[in-house]
């Protein structure tokens, strides 16, 4: 792998900061400094500072994302982020993002070739919301969402849309586009008021409180993989 994927998985730094120490001059492999263009495997000597790194397993931890915690790995505002609250020994970082005021299932993994391949939308992962929405939806609103609504970056797929009350709605969508639900819900006059992931590439929050995580079982992993096999 690249010299920098190695240094991420080693929990150094992101890609982004390893090229920088890379480019400083300040990483060696086998005792000669590494360049940002460096494949590395696994018996060759990295050091960083002249201290020797190794790269961590692999890490897979499902959180149930309270509200008020962003998914970016540090926050201007200082609010608390998704990485500070899972505390593991591997530096796992969030597959995708869900707004702040948004709760439910999210991905956090250390695995980056995984994590591109889930975030891609050629793999359509599947991702289930719950949303409380202002008013009373009509079977037509319920209609237009399914269908595909007009958004300012382009109409959106087809969806699965059911009504779970008068004001809560089910949306089982494959895009990640940015603020996505609750665009469409604007879209269709039903601002969202409360916006819950039950459900992200099969993986559900059961059994977790707002603020827990848990690892993914291999079989879990091993699902996530088949999922986003090439095809
Ligand atoms: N759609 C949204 O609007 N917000 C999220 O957090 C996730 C999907």
């Amino acid at each position: 792998m690249r010299l920098n994927a190695y240094m991420a998985r080693a929990g150094i730094a992101s890609r982004r900061k390893a090229d920088e120490l890379i480019k400083a001059g300040r990483v060696s492999v086998n005792g000669a400094v590494g360049q940002l263009n460096t494949f590395v495997e696994g018996k060759d000597r990295v050091a960083v500072d002249g201290r020797e790194i190794a790269p961590q397993a692999l890490a897979y931890v499902l959180l149930h994302k309270p509200a008020g915690v962003v998914t970016t790995a540090r926050d201007p505002h200082g609010r608390p982020t998704v990485v500070g609250l899972v505390e593991h020994t591997s530096r796992v970082v969030p597959v995708g993002r869900l707004d702040a005021d948004t709760t439910g299932a999210i991905l956090l993994t250390n695995d980056g070739e995984l994590a591109h391949r889930l975030a891609h939308p050629k793999y359509e992962v599947e991702k289930v919301y719950e949303a409380e929405v202002e008013g009373e939806p009509s079977d037509d609103a319920l209609r237009r969402l399914a269908g595909g609504v007009e958004l300012e970056d382009g109409p959106t797929a087809p969806a699965r849309a059911r009504r779970l009350g008068r004001s809560k709605v089910e949306l089982v969508i494959h895009e990640g586009r940015n603020r996505q639900v609750k665009r469409m819900c604007d879209a269709v006059g039903h601002p969202v008021r409360r916006l819950h992931r039950t459900r992200y590439a099969g993986l559900t929050v059961e059994g977790l409180q707002p603020g827990d995580w848990r690892e993914l079982t291999s079989e879990e992993v091993a699902t996530l993989v088949a999922a986003t096999r090439t095809r």
